[in-house]
């Protein structure tokens, strides 16, 4: 029957056995992105385009829910995004303490999981505070996977993985000619999750600028025109139901 909607909105596209939702993708990447052009239209700071995007970022969440997706990652701050002034960038280090402050108990209400992309060393500390307590408040969930792409980027994930992979041949835990495609996956930060189904991008902008490179080789691509914090459930239905009339090949013929 229906699934348990928490405190989510309840529409007719909520139903996970929607005609639409019959074929949904696992995973879901998701490129934030057109905050800022959301506040400029408005005359706002761009500070008040990445508050409403959290906002949007939160619905999105409770609708992959509702739409029983499996997984879903959430490009949040790229390895690039530290070239933006010093004011934004602390602005937004400090966003994942704010989300998790007021939206923890529903996120555990609902069993979702949460992970970190990304290379969360290099964060403030009080961000790093956030990213531990949020694992090991919801570390043993079943429900979705939610992971907040934090300070990641799709070359330096190759790059980590390339490392672990040759210190393990230099101390002879493996061997050269051995590496599959499946045995790599093992070495990203993805490791364990549902392949990447599907990436969704807002704001005009047809481009990875560095997501899920490897993950990305056979997703399916969908964008929008939508920025960021207007994004809705309803355009998330879009994307799920555009996805599931696509054919996937995979390299062979049907
Ligand atoms: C996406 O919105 C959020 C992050 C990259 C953190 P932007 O801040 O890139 O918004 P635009 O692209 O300038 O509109
Ligand atoms: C991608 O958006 C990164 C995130 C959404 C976190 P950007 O706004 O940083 O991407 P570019 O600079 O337009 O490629
Ligand atoms: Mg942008």
């Amino acid at each position: 029957m229906f699934k348990s909607f928490g405190r989510g909105e309840r529409t007719s596209a909520t139903t996970v056995e929607h005609p639409a939702l019959q074929v949904k993708p696992r995973h879901i990447g998701i490129i934030m992105d057109g905050n800022g052009r959301w506040a400029k239209k408005r005359g706002l700071p761009r500070m008040a385009g990445h508050h409403a995007g959290m906002l949007a970022m939160r619905e999105a969440i409770r609708a992959c829910d509702d739409f029983g997706i499996e997984c879903v990652t959430l490009y949040a701050f790229s390895t690039e995004n530290w070239k933006r002034p010093v004011a934004e960038v602390e602005y937004l280090m400090r966003l994942p303490e704010q989300f998790f402050r007021n939206e923890i108990d529903e996120l555990i209400k609902r069993g979702v999981k949460i992970r970190f992309l990304g290379d969360t060393s290099r964060l403030p500390s009080y961000t790093q505070e956030t990213v531990r307590t949020s694992m090991q408040r919801t570390e043993h969930n079943t429900g979705m996977t939610v992971n907040f792409a934090l300070n990641y980027g799709g070359r330096t994930e190759l790059m980590s993985a390339i490392e672990r992979y040759a210190k393990e041949v230099a101390e002879g835990r493996a061997t050269v000619g051995d590496l599959t495609e499946a045995k790599f996956d093992r070495y990203l930060d993805t490791a364990g999750l549902p392949p990447l189904d599907l990436i969704i991008r807002t704001s005009g902008e047809i481009r990875l600028s560095n997501f899920l490179l490897w993950q990305a080789a056979y997703a399916e691509l969908w964008f929008t025109e939508v920025l960021w914090p207007d994004f809705t459930r309803d355009d998330l239905f879009q994307a799920i139901s555009d996805y599931g009339k696509r054919k996937r090949r995979f390299g062979a013929i049907e």
